[in-house]
């Protein structure tokens, strides 16, 4: 049993203090969002995520996981402290390394005997060095150790939980063996591979997978877009090419482009790094052009369709960034609603659970819809932007009928394009054969 803390109850911070629990550790969650800690002290969590709730409530209950706003006495009470707050994407595309240097000092400010410091947090390479220096700057004990390790976390909403109890890898950075030997054991339940390295190279670790698999993304998406020019069908050419073994067949599923709040702030990340560090990374460059003109197919094949939209009332499935959870970040619907607004289109929109949020940062005039089939009743085409199971399963006969034009413009390819047909939609996906 480890005493940890784990500073920022985001995401990251919530996940992984919850797991860390569950394998048996007395875990302090800790933020300093009042309101945020009132909800997780009554059991109500803060985000969207299956079985997150049951596992808080659970840990809860045998004493395991506790959370507070007292920073400060919770790194004191504790031999490792993680550090999970957010770096957002700031306006020149850099992450925010406030609440990371805010989170160092605290530490600082409440050493009372050793501890590991360990960043979560996906943090440009060097952060884990400038967390040791602001720490050392904050001490009030001159003579008290501390060791850092970089800890990066590779959890997708969604399936977080899942994700975090069966990782396929733990990456640990540190400078100092028997430091990375405690965090290693502390990830033995998990029964993980786990890849130790110095500080910088396990920084570097988490932006080059996200961006590799960025990169992926853009490129089946490029190649979707061929596809549709030269009669080829996108998910036969991902199916062949992930035959092989080095190229693997997953995040090779064409669509609308990535979003969420990890790919799109890695990404744009990533290129200033680089450009700082004097190396122009024109290749990520133009994974996130492509991928920011990718949301717009839908729009070229709407004109395609319909002509013109004003007037034309159209249906929208599906507002959150991928299906599983109520993140609204870099959504395309986003992008894609205020487009259809703008030119003169009407638009129900559906989203199982994200509409709350979607709402508050979409247009007032969207109206919202309790269902798939509600959404799409009387319109003159239906706009597919995430996979939700109930959209994937709507009643198609129902939804046929019940359309006054039978568009279906479908961004996540989620139909059988032959069965679509037969049925009697006119109906558009990305890069596959009518
Ligand atoms: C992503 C990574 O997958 C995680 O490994 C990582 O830990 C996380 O970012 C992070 O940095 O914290 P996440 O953003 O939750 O996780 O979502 P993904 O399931 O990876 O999907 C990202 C976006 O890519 C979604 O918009 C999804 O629709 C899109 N996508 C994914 C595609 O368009 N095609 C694919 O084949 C796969």
């Amino acid at each position: 049993m480890k005493k940890i803390t784990v500073i920022g109850t985001g995401y990251v911070g919530l996940v992984s203090g919850a797991c860390f629990a569950e394998i048996g550790n007395r875990v302090i969650c800790c933020d300093v969002d009042q309101r945020k800690i009132d909800l997780l002290n009554r059991n109500e969590i803060p985000i969207y995520e299956p079985g997150l709730q049951e596992m808080v409530t659970r840990n809860k209950e045998q004493g395991r996981l506790l959370f507070t706003t007292e920073v400060g006495e919770a790194i004191e009470a504790s031999d490792i402290v993680y550090i999970a707050v957010g770096t957002p994407m700031s306006e020149t595309g850099e992450a925010d390394m406030r609440y990371v240097m805010s989170a160092a000092r605290k530490i600082g400010e409440h050493l009372n005997g050793h501890k590991i410091i360990v960043n979560k947090s996906t943090v440009p390479v060097g952060t884990g060095e400038l967390v040791r220096e602001v720490v050392q700057a904050n001490k009030k004990y001159p003579w008290i150790g501390f060791d850092i390790v970089s800890n990066p976390e590779f959890l997708r909403e969604g399936s977080a939980l899942s994700d975090c109890m069966n990782m396929d890898r733990a990456i640990i950075g540190s400078d100092n063996p028997e430091a990375a030997s405690v965090i290693e054991e502390l990830h033995a339940p998990f029964k993980t591979k786990v890849f130790k390295t110095d500080l910088e190279s396990a920084e570097m670790i988490k932006y080059a997978a996200n961006t590799f698999l960025a990169t992926k993304i853009s490129f089946i998406n490029a190649i979707a877009n061929i596809c549709e020019k030269v009669g080829a069908d996108v998910e036969d050419v991902a199916a062949g090419m992930g035959l092989d073994s080095r190229i693997g067949g997953k995040f090779l599923q064409a669509g609308i482009g990535y979003g969420g709040s990890c790919f799109p702030k890695d990404t744009y990340a990533l290129a200033h790094i680089a450009d700082k560090a004097g190396y122009e990374f024109e290749l990520l460059k133009s994974v996130i052009r492509t991928n920011q003109k990718q949301r717009f197919v839908i729009m070229d094949k709407l004109r395609e369709a319909l002509g013109g939209l004003a007037g034309k009332q159209v249906a929208v499935l599906g507002l959150a960034f991928k299906p599983n959870t109520d993140d609204m970040r870099e959504a395309p619907s986003l992008s894609i609603i205020p487009e259809l607004l703008k030119l003169g289109a009407t638009v129900r929109a559906y989203d199982p659970i994200a509409a709350e949020a979607a709402s508050k940062l979409l247009p007032g005039d969207v109206q919202y819809a309790a269902s798939a089939e509600q959404a799409v009743a009387g319109s003159d085409a239906c706009v597919i932007l995430t996979e939700w199971a109930d959209v994937v399963s709507m009643d198609l006969a129902q939804i046929r009928e019940s359309m006054k034009v039978p568009v279906v413009i479908d961004g996540r390819n989620c139909f059988d394009t032959a069965e679509m047909e037969r049925r009697g939609f006119i109906y558009y996906s990305i890069g596959r054969r009518p």
